[in-house]
């Protein structure tokens, strides 16, 4: 039978610790909340009650519900008040100085018996335990913000924690309704430690300004369906703690890519921590309030962003599955489609692709008989290039291989009318190569097309050093007008879904490697902690670890950082054929 804890003593409440003492109140347990003053008590309280009002607007509690949750939560500015609790939670700020005074007061306070928790995201629980006459009594549990809503907490065992205490507080967990991980005292943990390198990737692509706040928290929410974009994360988790974070992670590992962003230091100087100042990446109607609104660097409306070129006709070149994607999108959107494939064979079974996907949306009932019929009769099928002639935008989407690629380019270059648009949708070559093959490189500019093409809301818009302002901003209109969000970058490998994405997914496999946590652990720590659609390893499965591995190695050449080189495990399974879904068997096998 696992110990009840019937009073739960909460230390800071801030964010984190008003969340936690929220959780804990729901389940009916009776909560005493400690804050340094009387100003920090009231805070926590605002901070509940508004917190429960959105619960309550969402039909997560009742009224009656809510009164007796805001009830059972005691307020105090004295930790002696806590000589009943027969748990204590700290969530006070990341500094062990500070979080080593408060367990060193809590031993003189507490029973002997009591078990002491730390919310700490990054510190050592293994430090902090031993700043009390109890360390196996000490536990690391780690909630993830908002903590009332994600459903993830982390135990961290120490070398000496008690296997009753760590079944006691696994058994507490699951009563508040959360799913938990046991694990060892790592910084980072596992979440954390899979997080962080990619937030700090993208505060460096911000700060070097390879694409805008707006345009890399897109990318991540439409290219990989992330609750929120990675700087709106960090506005939400805070900057200060985030750099805290970040730099304990740095001091275990001396991986550079866990090096906190210079940027980050001096925005936590000038006050901008994110939503709880009221302005970090973001700047927000309030302080703690979710509602982002516009300032200095919001973009001027789509309207206003300078000429553009009349874009009406469109070619595609290629035959698979991104190019007869693509074709369908602007065939859908009422341009007139040109698709061109290497033989009579090819271009009619493209075509055929195309009908059959439209097939599948009028059976689905999202597309009537004759809108199909209009959308193929908007499409023809060609071998020559000089049927591409009059276009006023090619998008070339054959395989990834430089030569073709280019090879295409010298080909539309002899026959296309001047001041049309040349796009090319690679995914890990340089645009510039593909602009280069033509004498008119200011026309040539990347469009990353996700795949399958019709349902993937995303479009990486690529600026190479050559392309006009023109061509850049007929690009993005033309994503717009076919119902695409557009992000623009510069041309770098990976641009920034993969640039962000596979790098994680390495650390991913660097973890499994290292024998930290098993990959189901991995997965749901992702999934349930930070809100991601998939687990690392259910996403590479599901991409093929060949491709991952392709991608990785291109990362890899690009920055030469050694934090991404490949990891050997990944290097493995593709050697041994074990590709993920499409070969039965990954990292997990598929019956
Ligand atoms: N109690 C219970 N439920 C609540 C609630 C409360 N107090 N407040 C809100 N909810 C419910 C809402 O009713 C809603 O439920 P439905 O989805 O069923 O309608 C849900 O929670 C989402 O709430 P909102 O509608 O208010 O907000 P949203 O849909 O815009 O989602 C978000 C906001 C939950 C933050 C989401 O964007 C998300 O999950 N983001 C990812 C956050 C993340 O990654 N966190 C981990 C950060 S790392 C960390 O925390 C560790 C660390 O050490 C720093």
């Amino acid at each position: 039978m696992a110990r009840e804890f019937g009073c739960v003593g909460v230390v800071g409440l801030g964010t984190m610790g008003a969340g936690i003492a929220e959780v804990v109140a729901r389940t009916g347990i009776r909560v005493i909340g400690v804050e340094l003053d009387d100003e920090g008590v009231d805070r926590a309280r605002g901070h509940v009650e508004h917190s429960t009002e959105r619960a309550l607007a969402g039909g997560k509690l009742d009224a009656a519900a809510r009164d007796a949750l805001l009830g059972r939560i005691e307020y105090t500015t004295r930790l002696a008040d806590l000589a009943d609790a027969d748990l204590v939670i700290e969530a006070i700020p990341e500094s062990l100085e500070l979080k080593a005074r408060v367990f060193t007061e809590l031993e003189e306070v507490c029973r002997p018996d009591v078990v002491l928790a730390s919310n700490t995201s990054s510190l050592s629980v293994t430090e902090i335990g031993v700043h009390t006459g109890r360390p196996g009594k000490v536990v690391g549990l780690h909630f993830f913000n908002p903590a009332p809503v994600l459903r993830f907490v982390e135990i961290v065992r120490t070398v000496v924690t008690e296997p009753d205490v760590i079944a006691d507080v696994e058994a507490f967990a699951r009563k508040l309704g959360k799913e938990p991980v046991v694990i060892g005292d790592r910084a980072g943990f596992i979440a954390n430690a899979l997080l962080f390198g990619y937030l700090n990737h993208a505060v460096s692509m911000y700060e070097s300004r390879y694409a805008t706040r707006e345009d890399l928290d897109a990318a991540m929410r439409y290219g990989c369906g992330y609750p929120m974009g990675p700087l709106a994360l960090l506005d939400l988790i805070g900057l200060d703690t985030a750099y805290e974070i970040l730099e304990t992670m740095y001091r275990q590992s001396r991986n550079r890519l866990h090096a906190p962003a210079p940027i980050l230091r001096q925005m936590i100087t000038a006050g901008l921590l994110g939503r709880k100042s009221g302005r970090g990446f973001y700047t927000y109607a309030e302080v703690d309030s979710p509602v982002v609104v516009p300032d200095s660097l919001t973009p001027a409306s789509a309207a206003a962003t300078g000429s553009t070129r009349d874009v009406r006709r469109v070619g595609v070149v290629g035959t698979g599955t991104m190019a007869t994607g693509i074709a369908e999108v602007f065939a859908r959107r009422g341009f007139d489609v040109v698709l061109r494939a290497r033989s009579a064979e090819k271009a009619s079974s493209a075509v055929d692709a195309v009908r059959k996907s439209l097939d599948r949306q009028v059976k689905r009932g999202r597309l009537s008989e004759e809108e199909r019929g209009e959308v193929l009769s908007r499409l023809r099928g060609v071998v020559e290039f000089d049927e591409l002639a009059d276009r006023d935008l090619v998008v070339e989407a054959v395989a990834e291989d430089l030569a073709v690629k280019r090879a295409v380019f010298g080909a539309l270059d002899e026959v296309v009318r001047p001041g049309a648009v040349l796009a090319t949708t690679t995914s890990s070559l340089p645009v510039i190569e593909c602009a280069a093959a033509t004498s008119r490189p200011a026309d040539v500019v990347g469009l990353h097309f996700f795949n399958p093409a019709p349902a993937m809301k995303l479009v990486e818009v690529v600026s190479t050093i050559a392309t006009g302002e023109d061509v850049l901003a007929t690009a993005g209109e033309v994503c717009r007008r076919v119902g695409k969000q557009p992000v623009h970058c510069a041309d770098r490998a990976g641009f920034i879904v993969n640039a962000l994405l596979f790098p994680y997914l390495n650390d991913a496999v660097k973890m499994l490697e290292a024998h930290y946590a098993d990959a189901d652990d991995i997965d749901t720590a992702m999934k349930v902690g930070c809100g991601l659609p998939m687990g690392p390893f259910e996403l590479l499965d599901v991409v093929g670890l060949d491709v991952s591995l392709a991608i990785e190695r291109t990362l890899y050449y690009e920055f030469r950082d050694a934090g991404f080189a490949p990891a050997p495990l990944l290097e493995h399974l593709v050697t041994a054929g074990r590709l993920g879904r499409k070969t039965g068997k990954g990292f997990r096998d598929y019956g």
